[in-house]
């Protein structure tokens, strides 16, 4: 209790320091992670969740408001939580991702952290940060616009947040331990869900499909979250347009299509018009998997729009909606590569146009030699790794941030490559065998405040080609190209789009294509980038940025709450 008292007297403390800094009009939440028994596709699991409901919590803020959350653990597992797309301006402390800004809540550990909004405005998400524990610890975070202003786009009649999930019947624990004793795939998942619940077409489930109602000529915003653990989606309506307005906390120009391609860690804020006959239509969601004979959940999960008054007992037999195949790269493409900034005078575009680091890194998945005396599961029988520049990130013991603030050695090296160590045709048919090799390491690369960054990310043929939705930790970047193939450094950069790129916190790079980004370091603090796909996370597809402090105070970290996780 005494240590208890102490402990809030510190945090008040803290928060005094800090105040003034950011603008604590702060909402509260308190949070308790614990297991709660969850009944799916006819069978019942013990599941990590927040205050025992699944999907987790919704947080409501303003733009530039600051939410703090008191996270209480009392499952046995440990658990980190990250918010998302949310910047965290100075404030890594309370940014979440385990051994890179903090060490685990342990069983029975406590940790108050403090989410700093500042341009965000729209649809974010928050979701546990270690290991697997993510597949069902997830909410959504929305973020209305300041009191006084209002959405770039016709005020909705009805607004309604979508996860997107993926379901295992199995202990998620148990399969992540045992996708990592094997070195092979990862078993695929039995469901995708929408709101948690997979819906009409997987057994024991129609009674509690997600349903929205609707009345005929109203509009829907609906927040769609992708929190699948593996896999990008489409998603489609029957006989219903999509219109996109949003995605990752930022608006964009209307953008109307037939379905979207949403990856994990993407958020889209789409406008539904209910103009149809009144009756009741599916809304659909199925992967996109683009890796040849990659292993892929290949069901389909669906929630209903149902317009009031229709007589349901009339039993219409609901279709579905048209969803292109599962491997239509192009389908993909079309649909990401379309996504505009709004630009306009209230949400203005800043792309540095001056570049002062390039980086070029390819992503790739790795087969290693398996180890002696072991068996691997891996393409024949080596074991699986991921990589940016042929590093697998290696997570260390004591997290990034508290190795760089308080300078323990040792813990990282500051040699993140700026280009890949051997150059070789990314994208080729038939790759070398011995470029599959990747090397073990934790590095970093440390910038300059305010330095401008652009990365190019390089899909390459190693082991499978496929897509990877790249996602960096404390700053939003415009995504300014994109491309199939191998990029080309001198004529590409020729249609980089610097008037209206969308700006995002994850980006599809194309299956053995590249994506370009840009953007200005001006947070200083310690910043993961990684593949959203978890299994690619945990077979190393992953760094760390570090930004420095800037000389005036107003441009250095805070310093660290007073209740950080011990490791
Ligand atoms: Cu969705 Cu590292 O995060
Ligand atoms: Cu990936």
């Amino acid at each position: 209790m005494q240590q208890k008292n102490m402990h809030s007297i510190l945090l008040s403390l803290w928060f005094i320091l800090i105040e003034g800094v950011i603008q604590l009009q702060a909402s509260h939440y308190h949070w308790v992670v614990t297991e709660a028994p969850y009944t799916r596709l006819c069978g019942t699991k013990s599941i990590l969740t927040v205050n025992g409901q699944f999907p987790g919590p919704t947080i409501y803020t303003h733009k530039g408001e600051t939410v703090v959350v008191e996270v209480v653990n009392r499952s046995k597992h440990n658990i980190t939580l990250h918010w998302h797309g949310v910047k965290q301006p100075r404030n890594p402390w309370s940014d979440g991702p385990e051994y890179i800004t903090q060490c685990p809540i342990k069983p029975g550990g406590r940790f108050t952290q403090t989410v700093i909004l500042s341009l965000e405005e729209g649809t974010l998400w928050w979701h546990a940060h270690n290991e697997w524990t993510r597949a069902t610890v997830y909410g959504a975070i929305i973020i209305y616009p300041k009191p006084g202003t209002f959405y770039p786009f016709q005020k909705p009649d009805l607004e309604v947040p979508l996860l997107l999930g993926e379901w295992w019947k199995r202990d998620i624990f148990e399969i992540y331990e045992e996708f990592r004793a094997t070195g092979g795939s990862p078993n695929v998942s039995d469901a995708y869900t929408i709101n948690g619940q997979p819906g009409d077409l997987y057994p024991c489930s129609k009674a509690e499909t997600f349903k929205v109602r609707v009345q005929y000529g109203k509009t829907i915003l609906l927040r769609i979250i992708n929190a699948a653990v593996n896999q990008i989606l489409f998603l489609a309506i029957k006989n219903h347009s999509i219109t996109l307005v949003g995605t990752d906390g930022e608006y964009t120009k209307p953008f109307t299509s037939d379905y979207i391609t949403i990856a994990p860690g993407e958020t889209m804020d789409v406008l539904v018009h209910a103009n149809q006959l009144p009756g009741r239509y599916y809304m659909a969601a199925r992967a996109y998997s683009s890796g040849i004979n990659v292993d892929f959940d290949n069901t389909t999960t669906t929630a209903v729009i149902e317009y009031e008054g229709v007589n349901l007992n009339a039993s219409s037999t609901l279709s579905l909606p048209y969803l292109p195949a599962y491997n239509d790269t192009n389908a993909s493409y079309s649909f990401t590569s379309s996504l505009r900034s709004l630009a306009s005078k209230d949400h203005p575009v800043n792309v540095p146009l001056k570049v002062n680091h390039r980086i070029f890194s390819t992503v790739s998945v790795n087969a290693l030699p398996c180890p002696a005396n072991r068996t691997c599961e891996g393409i024949n029988g080596t074991r699986f790794a991921a990589s940016m520049n042929n590093i697998s990130f290696v997570l260390p013991d004591i997290d990034i941030l508290q190795a760089y603030y308080y300078h323990i050695k040792g813990v990282y090296g500051k040699k993140f490559p700026k280009f890949p160590p051997l150059p070789f045709n990314y994208t080729a048919e038939f790759q070398d065998l011995a470029l599959e090799v990747s090397k073990h390491s934790t590095q970093v690369r440390i910038f300059k405040f305010n330095s401008t960054i652009e990365i190019v990310l390089q899909g390459t043929n190693l082991v499978a080609g496929l897509d990877h939705p790249m996602h960096i930790h404390g700053q939003s970047f415009y995504v300014v190209g994109y491309g199939y193939g191998n990029f080309d450094k001198n004529n590409d950069p020729k249609n980089y789009n610097l008037v209206d790129p969308p700006l995002q916190n994850t980006v599809i790079v194309p299956r053995n294509g590249w994506a370009t980004i840009r953007f200005k370091a001006h947070n200083p603090g310690v910043w993961y980038v990684h593949c959203h796909l978890e299994r690619h996370v945990t077979w190393g597809m992953m760094t760390t940025l570090i930004v420095k402090d800037g000389k005036d105070p107003e441009s250095q970290m805070l310093p660290p709450p007073p209740d950080m996780p011990p490791c």
